[in-house]
């Protein structure tokens, strides 16, 4: 009988759990949905790896109700914001985390929220839907321009690195901003996080949630921007001050929003407001949801949890 592992999901796509299932004692969650802290601290005990997505909480009362033979935490996520990363080290548990493979598919989104708040797409398309679309009007659904926009890119690790290189096709060009200032490459000019704001005609977000990036667009940041900008989110939503976005839109000195993601997931009564901004295009965490880049996801989390186990180290272990 191999080691006990938990998967908190019961299914996941490709066939990344069930090669899992081959070398350990495998505890499926019983269902695809996050399990309650309760569900998830009795699933837990006794447990040497737990394999989780980047929205179980993983806290001191997890990682004591697994018990001191744990040695593995291995997120399908990029993000790791709801990971208690001292907690770990305090009990020598390994947390490990999949970035990169989903790097492309997530730029993907990130362009297809600019498409879509710039030129009001998810407005327009309601309006078919909704069937009051009369007649053809030269003043109607006007949106901005996406080809020769400046794009602001708010961190610039492989996610925003992708985005850059999707740039040129669009004759956008592009502005970065990213405390751990990446090498120069040609395809996007560093400048200070002011000069983006005031500069872009569209700002992308792509930095994790920690303790410095909460609401690191606030209301400040909003009255910095031009009244004729873009700001699209697919990271965190605890990156953006909704309230102050939600101001922001109605007042009219921001054009448009396109949100991936929301502090409160899923979405609350206390974001319908800003669910219902007809500048806004919003969508439910579909960052990465593409059948391929979802299976490579499950894939790296499994190799990370084989390899710790094993005695290897984690191909891609939490950084710091
Ligand atoms: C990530 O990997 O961080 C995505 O947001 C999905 O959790």
């Amino acid at each position: 009988m191999g080691k006990r592992v938990l998967s908190t999901r019961g299914t996941l796509p490709g066939a990344g759990l069930d090669r899992l299932a081959g070398y350990v004692d495998l505890v499926r969650g019983p269902t695809d949905e996050k399990p309650t802290p309760e569900q998830l601290h009795a699933l837990a005990t006794g447990a040497a790896g737990i394999l989780c997505l980047g929205n179980d909480v993983v806290d001191a009362a997890l990682l004591d109700a697994a018990g001191p033979q744990l040695q593995v935490v291995s997120l399908a996520s990029a993000g790791f914001d709801a990971v208690d990363q001292t907690a770990a080290a305090e009990r020598g548990v390994v947390v490990t985390h999949t970035p990169g493979v989903l790097a492309e598919t997530t730029a993907d989104l990130a362009w297809s929220l600019i498409l879509m708040a710039r030129r009001r797409l998810g407005a327009a398309r309601d309006r078919l839907h909704a069937g009051t679309w009369a007649t053809f009007r030269m003043d109607d659904h006007l949106g901005l321009d996406v080809h020769g926009a400046t794009l602001g890119l708010v961190g610039y690790g492989q996610i925003g690195r992708a985005v850059a290189r999707r740039a040129t096709g669009f004759g956008v060009r592009v502005l970065r901003h990213d405390p751990y200032s990446a090498p120069a490459d040609g395809l996007a000019e560093p400048v200070g996080f002011e000069s983006l704001l005031a500069q872009s005609d569209i700002v992308s977000l792509h930095v994790p949630l920690t303790d410095t990036t909460r609401h690191l667009i606030g209301a400040k940041e909003l009255r910095a921007m031009k009244p004729t900008a873009t700001l699209v989110n697919t990271s965190r939503g605890g990156v953006v001050d909704e309230a102050a976005l939600l101001t922001a839109l109605r007042d009219g000195t921001l054009h448009s929003a396109g949100l991936d993601v929301f502090a409160q997931e899923p979405r609350g009564e206390d974001v319908a407001d800003l669910i219902a901004a007809s500048r806004l295009v919003a969508l439910p965490h579909v960052g990465s949801a593409t059948e391929a880049t979802r299976a490579a996801m499950v894939d790296l989390a499994v190799a990370n949890l084989l390899a710790v186990l094993a005695g290897e180290p984690a191909r891609t272990p939490l950084p710091g």
